[in-house]
């Protein structure tokens, strides 16, 4: 950014394909330095936001426009600034308030071997890219003119982390369900997707929002990953860090924006903002088609390119498909002996799930029929075993998965579900009747080529959890099961 004042007319220009937001800072910027008891000069001021081609979007460039202002009449020191990246929106009395972002710009200044100056609700944040970078928060652009000018010099933010919010629901809650719990607790292991078909009020909503308690920890490195998505979307409250992993549910009323990310700001959305975490999609039918659809790309390369007018942004979007679903509209045509109001219960049930294409279905590899629940099984004691049991066999089976992907040098690999097909063939060699078995059933099935690796990768995953080195027969016909029970039934 260039700042240049000479003699002529008053004005003060901002050029470089500024946005209406970037347009605007130029009144608040002359607002805060007024305030602030700077005159500008009765001259002419023109900003240019190099490259002159790249257009400029949101308030984040107020403060740099400011800062260089100031520079130009002296208000700091000429020299302070060059070390610096600068980001903040400006208040008209001269406060600094925070904007979105603060993190990954403070992770490329370090890179850059520059400081940040950033605002100061987002010092928190951006204390996280590392101790070693020089990250000055002011609270307003008067603090900041006396830090440079050495009258009172400011201190570095502190690196913050949210409060959990109470404990995350546990798994005891749910009576009977062994095998939807069974099959959440693979899910977890291997980080695959999962599909619950069910009746209303089987505990399917239950049952996913009960996922994050068996996943294991944050890594340092997934910490950083997720949050600095959430920063980018504004999503980190006063600056804070959380340490959860991300759950995200999305109503099926959810635009593709929504979803997929883009509209103003290349804003990330909710398959982004899952990165690490969990992408529940409850009521899956009735999301729109083409919303679906957009979630392809994302679940095959784990990430996002929204394109803009003249470059593309790139969100990573690894996230762990759950969804849920009713076998038909009226909800019951599993229920033995019932007659769906709309005609055979198979059409009903064909009819609705159609809505759902193959290709979005070949990427779930666990499907499962969830129950309801009898009346036996609600007035049980609550069972013995809950999330903290689970979550023990989760971490074991990931620590296998870790252990092997990592001996092979892969760094974003860290489960079964993320090894590339060329990795799972070796890795998941079934035995000799486990190949028969695979070999019979791939005919059978008309598993496509996708199918068939993603039955290898659950298989794998059974075999971890059992901690065993080979995927024997018995795995491969669990994972087998998973894929073709709750299969689309064949149009009526
Ligand atoms: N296995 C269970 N153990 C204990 N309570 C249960 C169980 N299943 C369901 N419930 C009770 O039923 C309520 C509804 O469950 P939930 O919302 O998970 O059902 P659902 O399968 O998502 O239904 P829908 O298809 O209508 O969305 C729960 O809040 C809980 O009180
Ligand atoms: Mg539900």
């Amino acid at each position: 950014m260039q700042v240049q004042i000479i003699p002529g007319s008053v004005q003060f220009a901002v050029v470089g394909l500024p946005d209406k937001a970037v347009a605007e800072s130029r009144e608040r910027v002359r607002g805060a330095l007024i305030a602030s008891g700077l005159a500008l000069p009765a001259k002419r001021i023109t900003v240019n936001l190099a490259p002159a081609d790249l257009p400029k979007e949101g308030s984040h460039y107020d403060l740099p426009i400011a800062l260089g202002v100031m520079a130009a009449i002296g208000a700091i020191p000429a020299d302070a600034l060059g070390g610096y990246c600068v980001l903040g929106e400006l208040a008209l009395d001269g406060t600094i308030t925070a904007v979105n972002g603060a993190l990954p710009a403070a992770i490329a200044a370090g890179a850059r071997g520059l400081g940040l100056i950033c605002p100061a609700p987002c010092g928190p944040e951006a204390a996280w890219a590392g101790g070693d970078l020089d990250v000055l928060a002011p609270r307003s652009l008067i603090q900041l003119a006396n830090h440079f000018k050495g009258s009172q010099v400011m201190a570095r933010p502190e690196p913050a982390i949210a409060a959990a919010h109470g404990p995350l629901p546990d798994l005891r809650d749910i009576k009977g369900q062994e095998g939807a719990k069974r099959a959440l607790e693979i899910a977890a292991s291997g980080g695959h997707n999962l599909l619950m078909n069910g009746p209303p009020g089987a505990g399917k909503s239950m049952l996913a929002a009960r996922l994050p308690s068996i996943l294991p920890p944050l890594t340092p490195r997934e910490l950083l990953d997720i949050s600095m998505i959430q920063s980018v979307a504004g999503e980190l409250r006063g600056g804070a860090l959380s340490t959860r992993r991300p759950f995200r549910e999305p109503h099926h009323s959810a635009s593709m924006a929504a979803l997929v990310g883009g509209g103003l700001g290349a804003r990330p959305g909710e398959a982004s903002l899952a990165h690490g975490g969990v992408l529940f999609l409850d009521e899956l039918p009735e999301f729109t088609p083409q919303v679906l659809d957009s979630l392809r790309q994302p679940l095959e390369t784990g990430e996002i390119m929204i394109a803009r007018a003249n470059h593309r942004v790139v969100y990573p979007a690894r996230f762990q498909l759950v969804a849920a679903m009713n076998p038909c509209r009226c909800g019951q045509a599993l229920e033995p002996g019932y007659a769906c109001r709309r005609g055979p219960n198979a059409r009903c049930m064909a009819q609705y799930g159609a809505r759902i294409s193959g290709p979005l279905l070949d990427r779930i590899d666990l499907r499962i029929e969830v129950p309801a629940v009898s009346a036996a099984d609600l007035i049980l004691p609550p069972p013995e075993e809950g999330s903290a049991e689970a979550a023990a066999r989760v971490a074991a089976a990931r620590r296998l998965q870790g252990e092997r992907y990592a001996a092979r040098g892969l760094s974003n690999a860290t489960t079964n579900a993320t090894c590339p097909a060329t990795l799972i063939e070796e890795v998941a060699r079934p035995d000799a009747e486990g190949a028969a078995l695979i070999r019979s059933a791939a005919e059978s099935l008309r598993l496509s080529a996708r199918g068939f690796h993603r039955t290898l990768r659950l298989a794998r995953t059974l075999a971890d959890l059992d901690g065993e080195a080979t995927v024997r027969r018995l795995h491969l016909a669990e994972a087998l099961s998973y894929r073709g029970r709750a299969e689309r039934p064949e149009a009526a």
